[in-house]
């Protein structure tokens, strides 16, 4: 089942600029802070340089914070724009559920690597400034948060997997304008 195909001429429903802009820097902070995260955990402990992109990981992640936290405070206020026409229903659920879940996933992120950071010796810096910590030292709660940090983390990056397939989809299988959603401008083109 469909929903009520639009006029092929209807002005394509386009995400805000603002909503657009925090959607391309919140995926470039995290498609850097996977790289960083994966590739600072596979180094060896005390390994030269390592302590270093920590720091990096924690200051960026934080950045990461912030942009997120405004992301999400846009979407409460603006409603995303009406679901791609022509879409099958259960396309259009699994992309609610997918944003959903990539939301939720990106929230989760931040407070688990910092509380992760505070139960132990190390503390986060943000950008060279010592932030407060939330704990003490110790060790099996520092080791709950960066598990509930590292299997978010794998599980954010399926579905970013997901979304970016989805898009593909959308985009050349079904030659929709979907990407144009997310680029300057798309609000005048046509579908
Ligand atoms: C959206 C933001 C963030 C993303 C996407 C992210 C991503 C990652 C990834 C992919 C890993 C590797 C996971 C693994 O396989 O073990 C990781 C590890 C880590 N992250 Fe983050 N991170 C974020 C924010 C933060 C923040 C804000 C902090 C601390 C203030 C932080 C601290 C750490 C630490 C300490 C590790 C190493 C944990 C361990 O040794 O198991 N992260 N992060
Ligand atoms: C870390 C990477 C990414 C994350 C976390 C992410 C997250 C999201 C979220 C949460 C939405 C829903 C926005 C809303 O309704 O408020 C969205 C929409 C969208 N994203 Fe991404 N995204 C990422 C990467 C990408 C990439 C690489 C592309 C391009 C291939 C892309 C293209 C789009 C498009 C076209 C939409 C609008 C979908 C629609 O028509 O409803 N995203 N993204």
């Amino acid at each position: 089942m469909r929903p009520a195909d639009r006029p092929a001429t209807a002005p394509a429903p386009a995400y805000a600029g603002l909503s657009i802009a925090l959607h391309w820097v919140s995926a470039l902070l995290l498609c850097g802070l996977f790289a960083l995260g994966y590739y600072m955990t596979g180094l060896a402990k005390g390994a030269p340089g390592k302590a270093a992109w920590v720091n990096l990981h924690k200051s960026l992640g934080l950045t990461a914070a912030l942009v997120i936290a405004w992301r999400v405070a846009v979407r409460f206020r603006r409603a995303a724009p009406p679901a791609i026409p022509g879409l099958h229903c259960w396309e259009a659920e699994l992309a609610r559920i997918t944003h959903r879940l990539l939301y939720m996933c990106m929230v989760v992120m931040p407070p688990s690597g910092y509380l992760g950071s505070s139960f132990n010796q190390y503390g986060t810096r943000f950008w060279g400034v010592p932030l407060p910590r939330w704990g003490w030292v110790d060790s099996a709660l520092q080791h709950m948060f960066y598990t509930v940090h590292s299997t978010t983390a794998d599980l954010l990056l399926c579905l970013v997997a997901l979304h970016v397939a989805g898009v593909i989809k959308h985009q050349w299988l079904d030659a929709q304008r979907c990407v144009q959603r997310m680029l300057p401008g798309g609000r005048t083109r046509a579908l």
